[in-house]
């Protein structure tokens, strides 16, 4: 009996880990010409948990690579208002490049408006409708972290993308929608399907993926008998289970059943220590670039 091939678990954590070394470099070099440091505003509204956690990652990477970050909290019941005047001033402020609005905002808050009120030239999340028009027509702009990271994570791992058939499963306008466009794009060449909640037998579109991304927030969707043998597989999803064997009660598992799909493909993302870590250094990335863009 063959030994089942075993897949190239991709580092994520180092991956990124390098991406927060480049742009470090990138901000002392600004600094050597006698430039200031990138400076990041972010703003969270309330007090939800898993935002506060996210926010101080945010401040603690950007302060490790050189970027002023300063974190702007305000209460539960800010209004509408409020926000907008406060984005209106950062977007004169000549100091702030990045301005990033924690989401969710409370439900009194319109989430639309208030991206819409970022200067398109400071929106690092990539979330404003001109970024998205931008990355559509293959201009220069933000791009969204997440999807930006996944790019990252197939070229220095050196998966073949040129056309290859990647299927992406999750239609979101934070992953599934601008993931499909970057892969499309000149360059990296893939022909794209986008899968979703209604797609009609899923695995066989699935089973065609040279390159999987799997984006559906359903904890161990996809198993082995749903890929291609040799395919990149990205997982996307966070998904806490129950596990009376952890401290905190719970761990944490992706769209992907790693354990099984591994002993099939050719490459695989761990959740953690895969696609989350390259979110907040594709951020970093995106401030460097707003300073770099602002003052030529
Ligand atoms: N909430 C969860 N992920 C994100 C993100 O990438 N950007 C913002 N602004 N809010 C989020």
């Amino acid at each position: 009996m063959t030994s089942p091939a075993i897949a190239h678990i991709i580092d994520g954590k180092q991956i990124a880990s390098d991406i927060r070394s480049e742009v470090k470099q990138g901000v002392d070099a600004r600094i050597l010409l006698g430039k200031r440091p990138p400076g990041l505003r972010v703003v969270l509204v309330g007090e939800n948990p898993a935002s506060q956690s996210y926010v101080r990652g945010k401040k603690r990477a950007s302060e490790e690579v050189g970027i002023i970050a300063e974190t702007l909290l305000h209460p539960e019941d800010m209004p509408e208002a409020d926000l907008l005047n406060l984005i209106e001033q950062l977007n004169n402020d000549p100091d702030v490049d990045g301005i990033l609005v924690q989401l969710p905002l409370p439900d009194h808050i319109d989430e639309d408006k208030v991206i819409l009120a970022i200067d398109p030239d400071k929106d690092v999340d990539g979330f404003h409708p001109v970024s998205v028009g931008r990355l559509v027509l293959g201009q220069a702009g933000f791009e969204p972290c997440t999807p930006a990271g996944i790019v990252e994570l197939l070229k220095r791992s050196g998966v073949e993308t040129s056309g290859a058939h990647a299927v992406i499963v999750g239609r979101s306008n934070i992953v599934g929608k601008p993931m499909a466009t970057l892969l499309l794009r000149r360059g990296l060449d893939c022909t794209v399907t986008v899968c979703h909640s209604r797609t009609k037998d899923l695995p066989s579109i699935t089973r065609q993926a040279d390159i999987l991304i799997a984006a559906i927030g359903r904890a161990n969707f996809i198993t082995a008998s749903m890929v291609k043998e040799g395919a990149a597989v990205i997982d996307v999803g966070i998904n806490r289970i129950d596990d009376a064997t952890r401290e905190r009660g719970y761990r944490l598992v992706g769209d992907v059943d790693f354990k099984d799909v591994s002993e099939k493909v050719g490459w695989i993302t761990p959740v953690p220590g895969g696609v989350g870590p390259m979110t907040i250094a594709m951020l970093l990335q995106n401030t460097l670039h707003a300073a770099n863009r602002r003052d030529t």
